[in-house]
């Protein structure tokens, strides 16, 4: 018998959001390609993501972005061992289109379907480029959707930690961009404006959750942002963009950071990792890899293309549940409200 053991190689499909993503992965942590098409400038006009549009999109994009994984990848579908999809959480309309062409396409050419929740995804993005990161770990995952403390047991095993009461981190970032005029998406301009501006400038509150200290709640300084603004057109001052921008991003990450060092105590972690779209924000990465640094902690954080929504991450995540055995049936719905750890 041969005793080499066989190469699993996925092809994986991710549609929850606005970015049309397929990709071709070996073996969970090779990514033979990952082709990203992104509708940021459709939604742009609308100024936030508008999801019958998104929906649209995808079914226009869908084939084309497949077939470039598999065309990059030099590999044909017939040499795929399996084909993954994100199934959940995200919008309804935009899973949809990603699991119906993933269903077409691993019925025609006879290949098991492997639905993948979407945070698991965004921890696993963590694997591919830290070729020796293994859980147990903490992970922060910050998205336009969802802010989660997580705690890593095993690869598909987790354990919520802490999760916001209200707006994701991600949300908070693009509903103040909105508010001081620098548009969608918000992450990425209040990041670019910040470092023009002084992050002490305005007190922003930092909200603690009562009797849940690892929870997070994102409401309050939003809100505090937007009196902030409120305020100084009234007493007709002029609004400095840069340190509103500034300010803001350093109460959202000086809370993020203090949670997730305080997790990191307790549950005596060695190891840390970030995960999501706001995970690319470098103000975010700095803290946590000095925080990390003081506690002896190994930081572990993906590049920014791996942070925001691509397929990649999806095919490293349904490696790992192709190994224990996971397979769909052709039942497998979009779950827009999916938790972590359901089946
Ligand atoms: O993970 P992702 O692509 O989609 C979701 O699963 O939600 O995250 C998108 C979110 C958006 O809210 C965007 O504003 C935020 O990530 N984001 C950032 C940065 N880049 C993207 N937030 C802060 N700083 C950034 N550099
Ligand atoms: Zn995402």
């Amino acid at each position: 018998m041969d005793s080499k053991k066989k190469d699993v190689v996925i092809l994986a499909i991710e549609s929850s959001c606005d970015e049309t993503a397929a990709a071709v992965v070996k073996n969970g942590r090779e990514v033979l390609s990952n082709i990203i098409s992104s509708q940021i400038a459709l939604h742009t006009l609308y100024g936030g993501v508008v999801p019958e549009l998104a929906s649209r999109k995808h079914i226009e994009k869908i084939n084309q972005v497949m077939e470039e994984a598999l065309s990059k990848a030099q590999m044909s579908l017939a040499e795929m061992d399996a084909v993954a999809v994100t199934y959940g959480p995200g919008l309804v309309g935009a899973l949809l289109v990603g699991v119906a062409e993933a269903k077409a396409v691993a019925y025609a050419a006879k290949k098991p379907l492997i639905g993948v929740h979407h945070i698991e995804g965004h921890i696993s993005a963590n694997y591919i480029e830290n070729k020796d990161l293994e859980p147990p770990f903490l992970c922060l995952v910050v998205s336009g959707g969802h802010t989660h403390l997580v705690q890593v047991e095993d690869y598909g095993r987790y354990q919520i930690v802490g999760r916001t009461r209200d707006d994701a981190a991600g949300e908070a970032f693009d509903k103040v961009a909105r508010a001081i005029g620098l548009g969608y998406p918000g992450g990425p301009k209040i990041e670019k404006v910040s470092r023009e501006g002084n992050p002490n400038a305005i007190a922003f509150p930092r909200a603690k959750v009562a009797e849940h200290r690892y929870d997070f709640s994102f409401s309050g300084v939003k809100s505090a942002v937007l009196n902030y603004i409120n305020g100084c057109h009234m007493k007709n001052i002029p609004i400095v963009q840069a340190d509103v921008a500034a300010s803001f991003q350093k109460a959202v990450t000086d809370v993020l950071i203090e949670h997730a060092m305080m997790a990191a105590e307790e549950f005596k972690a060695d190891k840390f990792a970030i995960a999501g779209g706001v995970a690319s924000n470098s103000a975010l990465r700095k803290g946590m890899q000095q925080a990390c640094e003081k506690q002896g902690i190994a930081f572990y954080y993906p590049s920014p293309l791996l942070c925001t929504d691509n397929a990649a991450m999806i095919g490293t995540a349904a490696y790992y549940e192709y190994l224990a055995g996971r397979r769909d049936g052709w039942d497998l719905n979009a779950v827009p409200n999916l938790k972590l750890g359901e089946r």
